[in-house]
C-alpha cells in the first residue's frame, strides 16, 4: 500500500526524531469531489487549487521511546483516540521508515479549522513534511504529495505552492500534485475567505463525497463535463484570464453543490449567509469584477483582483451573517522550520 519512499534509509534529518513543517491551505478552482478508492484516496476526478498564502498550519512532530501512545494536540485541543485519520497517518510514515517509537504532534492553524475553510489540506500537508523529516525518511515533493494525500485528498495539493493539479492517475503511484505555476506567476489573484456566522455541524467532505458518489443521478454530469473544465482552468491560469478562471470556478462550484443536493438523503452545505454572498457577488460583478467558490461548509471564497480587493473585502465585511474575511494571494508550498511549537 505504501508506494512512495518505502526504501529510503531512516536517519535522522535535522533534530533528532523531532522537526516541524508549515504548509499553507488551498482552494480548489475545479473541485474534487468522490472516490474511486476510499482506503487510498484516489479520486474519481482530478482537480485544480490555489495555495493561499494567509491560511497556514504548523506543525511540530517528535518520535520518541519516552512516549508510551501517539498524542496530538492541535489548536491547543487533545484529539482522542478515536479521531483516527492522525494517528493513521503517523503509523502509515512510521511504517514507512521502519521505526517504531511513537509520537507527540502539535499543530497549530492561523485560521478557524474544520469550517469548510480547507483546514485537513494544510493540516495533512505539514503532518506529512514534519512527520516524514522527525522519521529520517528523504522525500520528494512528489513522494510527499502521494504521503499527504492518503491522510486527506485535498492535502496532495498543499504540498506545492501557487497553481497546482491533482492528477486523478491510475493507481496510488501515480496520483500525486504537480505546480502548473508559481506563486509569482499570478501575483494579483485573490481568494478572499470569507466566514459566515457559526453554522450547524457539517456533514464532512468524506462521507458527503461518498454519499453523493453511491446516490446522485447527477454525479455521472459532474464526472463527464470534468475534462473540459479543467482544460479550461488549465489555459485560464497560463493566460491570467481572471474572467475566464473565475467564472469557470464558480460555474464548477455550483455543479458540485447541485450533486451534493441531489443525494440522498440531501446534503445542503448552504445557510442564508452563503446564498445572500452568492447574490451579492453577482449583483457587484458590474462594477467590481468577483467570483465565488464553496468547498464542503457554508463558507464562501470570493475571487477578485488586488486591485479590487479592498473594496470588496469592505463590501463583504457590511453583508449580514459575513464574520471575518481572510484575504489570499497565492502562497508558497509546504516547508520544514527551525522554529519546534515544543521543547
Ligand atoms: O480532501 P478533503 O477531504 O479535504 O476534500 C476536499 C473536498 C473539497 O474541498 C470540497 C474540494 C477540493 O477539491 O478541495
Amino acid at each position: 500500500m505504501v508506494e512512495a519512499g518505502g526504501s529510503n534509509p531512516p536517519g535522522p534529518i535535522g533534530d533528532g526524531m523531532k522537526a516541524t513543517a508549515k504548509a499553507n491551505a488551498n482552494i480548489a478552482l475545479v473541485k474534487y469531489w468522490g472516490k474511486r478508492d476510499e482506503a487510498l484516496i484516489l479520486p474519481h476526478n482530478s482537480s485544480i487549487s490555489m495555495t493561499c498564502d494567509a491560511m497556514e498550519t504548523v506543525t511540530t512532530v517528535e518520535f520518541s521511546e519516552n512516549y508510551d501512545t501517539d498524542t496530538a494536540i492541535i489548536n491547543d485541543e487533545e484529539l482522542h483516540s478515536d479521531q483516527k485519520r492522525v494517528y493513521d497517518h503517523i503509523s502509515l510514515i512510521r511504517k514507512m521508515a521502519g521505526i517504531k517509537e511513537k509520537a507527540k504532534i502539535v499543530s497549530e492553524s492561523n485560521f478557524p479549522v474544520a469550517a469548510g475553510l480547507a483546514s485537513s489540506a494544510s493540516g495533512f500537508a505539514a503532518l506529512t513534511v514534519a512527520a516524514a523529516a522527525a522519521a529520517g525518511l528523504k522525500l520528494s515533493e512528489k513522494e510527499l504529495s502521494i504521503v499527504a494525500r492518503q491522510g486527506s485528498g485535498s492535502a496532495c495539493r498543499s504540498i506545492f505552492g501557487g497553481f497546482v493539479e491533482w492528477k486523478k492517475g491510475t493507481k496510488s503511484s501515480d496520483s500525486y500534485a504537480e505546480q502548473i505555476a508559481g506563486k509569482d506567476h499570478w501575483k494579483d489573484f485573490r481568494m478572499i475567505a470569507t466566514i459566515v456566522k457559526e453554522a450547524r455541524k457539517a456533514v464532512s467532505s468524506r462521507s458527503g463525497m461518498s454519499q453523493t458518489v453511491k446516490t446522485s443521478p447527477y454525479y455521472g454530469g459532474w464526472l463527464s463535463s470534468i475534462e473540459e473544465d479543467l482544460k479550461g482552468m488549465r489555459e485560464a491560469i497560463r493566460s491570467k484570464n481572471f474572467t475566464a478562471a473565475g467564472s469557470l470556478a464558480e460555474y464548477n462550484a455550483l455543479k458540485m453543490h447541485c450533486t451534493m443536493m441531489t443525494s440522498k438523503p440531501p446534503i445542503i452545505y448552504w445557510t442564508p449567509a452563503t446564498v445572500e454572498i452568492m447574490n451579492a457577488v453577482r449583483e457587484w460583478r458590474q462594477d467590481l469584477e468577483s467570483y465565488f467558490t464553496m468547498d464542503a461548509g457554508p463558507n464562501v471564497k470570493v475571487m477578485c483582483l488586488k486591485k479590487d480587493e479592498k473594496e470588496l473585502r469592505q463590501r463583504l465585511s457590511e453583508l449580514d451573517g459575513v464574520v471575518k474575511t481572510i484575504s489570499c494571494a497565492p502562497g508558497d508550498g509546504s516547508s520544514v522550520s527551525k522554529n519546534h511549537l515544543f521543547d
